[in-house]
């Protein structure tokens, strides 16, 4: 018995350390959901004993006690907080207790998101804003007019004159997600210290006692209820007309709120609006449900700190705080050092997170971070997992600082860095397992060459066994070879070589992206495909070139020369075609264009167009276009100053054609 007494204490004790940093210091060591999860483990205990519950027991308030220094304003109706569900079937038992109270078969609900800031009431005497205050503990909060009266969205006289004389509103102040972005940039580079999300920047700054701070914090106010009113001709008759005429007073609603026939309805609005939620200008926690009609909502009335008629819909967390255990350092396919944040594992938006990305260096440093730390990840969506914050307050002692590597974890070569870039790389190249073992990964990738069975631990194996070099090795296993390794069997090691066989019929866009040239992702690779038709041509074009093809800049096309530049990429590529890889040529170009199967090339200095637009109609007319005159090439333009193109093309009695020939036969084309 003493045992459950004194666990109840130690809750209780968790629960109003967490709670002061939460609601005065807005610093708060623990996410909502560790607190929440705690709040829970008292309620049931305080319910299981029922002799352990105390009078000042969290679990019997709603906030925390008033600041010092702010006038204490009592509510006129107590600021009530809402019930949770944390599921569809809490939502359906929700439901459930509402019509088998009203004793009525389906009950219209307003659904509207759950803005992540802090609740205010606002009171406006004949129009005139006078009073503005926290919750507080819901029965008495602090009076925060001067502050509230800062905001912009929120009018200091009503519009319109059917306002009751004396109406109190309820609402949340929260601070959109692109004014936090901006406040947190300015902080930092104040060297002042960034609030971890929104919703504490926005209690933050509410609570400030000199309102000029709060007046250049770019908060905004959001109306979700009605307090106490009186006075006036009008009346309401549910939720959703209050809040209509609340708009037209010129108070902000959300633009989200929906009324709906059913619970099902409730239930679409939640799955629409979680998909939504990442696109939102604001963060939000969930989705209120409401009863709208108020004569119902009176007759479901409340519970101690709950209306009967009203529960909050949570979505999972996005945030959640757990160690980081160390830092590894991984390289990666081009290069480039990336630290990874080893974690305890932690569930957070929907899945178990235990890696994420530190980026680079400069975000270590950002962050502040140390290992031993405990840190805030966030996942929204399918975004990756990030560290968005370190909670210093729960440094341990035993912290280390991380110390980013001078030299490649995989290979030893010394890392270098270019002058303002973030990101720290290995220069090896292939040379670097580490590199070699990412090429192979990308090349065998789905949306590469679409190699299926071979994963990171079968390729780590083929490289230390020598099996395996270059990509162009893995055209010669052979299945028998393969069957001795270990994670293999026969039919595993004959499926993997004819999926290995079947990549070789593939596009020249697939090809082209599979070599995991830096910069050039998909996209690029498509249109490198397209515009060149052929991969010589690409082997072959200038930076000139490369700069004529859609989207490729100086920085892209540097890279592309560079890796054909390679030798040793050459000799991969040889490879790779030598052992049978393929793509169909481009058929649009073949036989209906008048230069299809032709090659040509142009030389010396053209006067009414420039060489590159000359190519480029060659090229659109079906021609290859080369750099080299050889017994192949077709014929030469060639303009004054030609040199040796000319000459070799003279002694192969290649045609040759000048300017205006060039351009009457362009002419003659084009038809
Ligand atoms: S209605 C009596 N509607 O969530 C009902 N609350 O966890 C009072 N909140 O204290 C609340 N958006 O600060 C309501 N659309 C919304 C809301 C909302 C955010 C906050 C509010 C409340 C807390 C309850």
């Amino acid at each position: 018995m003493s045992d459950f007494r004194a666990a109840a204490e130690e809750l209780r004790e968790r629960l109003r350390r967490w709670s002061a940093e939460y609601y005065q210091e807005d610093s708060p060591s623990v996410s909502d959901s560790e607190f929440d999860r705690t709040l829970l483990a008292l309620r049931a205990l305080e319910e299981a004993h029922p002799e352990l519950m105390t009078a000042d027991s969290p679990t019997q308030r709603v906030g925390a006690a008033p600041l010092k220094g702010f006038d204490p304003v009592t509510h006129r109706l107590p600021m009530l907080s809402l019930d949770n569900a944390f599921s569809g079937d809490d939502l359906v038992d929700f439901d459930r207790r509402v019509r088998e109270r009203l004793g009525v078969p389906a009950v219209r609900y307003v659904c509207e998101p759950k803005l992540d800031g802090i609740a205010v009431s606002i009171v406006w005497e004949e129009g005139e804003l006078v009073l503005a205050a926290t919750r507080g503990d819901g029965q008495t909060g602090e009076g925060i007019t001067h502050n509230v009266r800062s905001i912009e969205s929120v009018p200091l006289r009503l519009e319109g004159s059917d306002y009751p004389a004396h109406l109190e509103v309820r609402g949340e102040v929260y601070m959109p997600r692109a004014g936090f972005d901006l406040f947190n940039r300015r902080a930092l580079a104040e060297g002042g210290k960034p609030f971890v999300n929104p919703r504490n920047a926005a209690a933050g700054s509410l609570r400030q006692l000199d309102s000029s701070i709060t007046r250049r914090r770019p908060l905004a106010f959001c109306a979700y209820a009605l307090g106490f009113w009186e006075g006036g001709a009008r009346s309401f008759a549910s939720h959703s007309e209050a809040m209509a005429k609340l708009s037209e007073w010129g108070i902000p609603i959300s633009d989200y709120g929906r009324t709906v026939e059913s619970i099902e309805g409730c239930e679409a609005y939640y799955q629409e609006l979680a998909l939504a939620r990442q696109d939102l200008s604001f963060d939000i926690d969930g989705i209120v449900f409401k009863v709208d009609a108020f004569a119902l909502q009176e007759a479901l009335g409340s519970v101690s700190r709950a209306p009967r008629w009203a529960i909050a819909r949570k979505f999972p967390a996005q945030e959640e705080m757990t160690v980081l255990r160390e830092v590894e350092f991984q390289v990666g396919r081009t290069g480039a050092v990336t630290p990874v944040a080893r974690l305890d594992p932690v569930f957070v938006g929907g899945v178990t997170v235990s890696n994420a990305t530190l980026h680079n260096a400069d975000e270590i440093e950002r962050l502040g971070l140390m290992t031993g730390d405990t840190v805030v990840i966030r996942r929204a969506g399918d975004v990756i997992p990030q560290v968005v914050a370190v909670v210093e307050e729960r440094r341990p002692e035993a912290a280390a600082s991380i110390i980013f590597p001078g030299h490649c974890p995989a290979c030893a070569t010394a890392l270098a860095r270019e002058p303002g870039e973030a990101v720290w790389r290995c220069e090896a190249g292939l040379v670097c397992p580490a590199q070699q073992r990412a090429a192979i990964a990308h090349f065998v990738s789905r949306r590469a060459m679409d190699i299926d069975g071979l994963g990171e631990k079968i390729i780590d194996q083929l490289i230390e066994l020598n099996l395996v070099a270059t990509v162009a090795d893995l055209y010669t296993l052979e299945a028998h070879t393969l069957a001795e390794l270990e994670r293999f069997g026969e039919k595993s090691a004959e499926n993997l070589v004819a999926a290995i066989a079947k990549s070789r019929e593939t596009s020249l866009a697939r090809f082209i992206y599979a070599l995991g040239i830096r910069e050039v992702g998909e996209t690029t690779a498509r249109q490198l495909a397209t515009y060149f038709g052929n991969l010589e041509s690409l082997i072959g074009a200038t930076p000139e070139q490369l700069q004529d093809v859609e989207d490729v800049g100086p920085i892209v096309a540097q890279h592309v020369v560079h890796f054909f530049g390679e030798p040793a990429n050459v000799r991969t590529i040889n490879g790779l075609l030598g052992r049978g890889v393929r793509w169909p040529v481009p058929l649009q170009d073949e036989g209906n264009l008048p230069l299809a199967g032709q090659s040509w090339v142009v030389t010396g200095k053209l006067e009414s167009l420039s060489r590159d637009d000359a190519e480029s109609a060659l090229r659109a007319l079906g021609a290859k276009v080369s750099g080299s005159v050889s017994g192949k090439t077709t014929a030469v333009v060639a303009g004054p100053g030609a040199g040796s193109k000319l000459k070799k093309a003279q002694s192969l009695k290649v045609e040759v054609i000048d300017e205006s020939e060039f351009l009457s036969r362009l002419e003659a084309w084009q038809v």
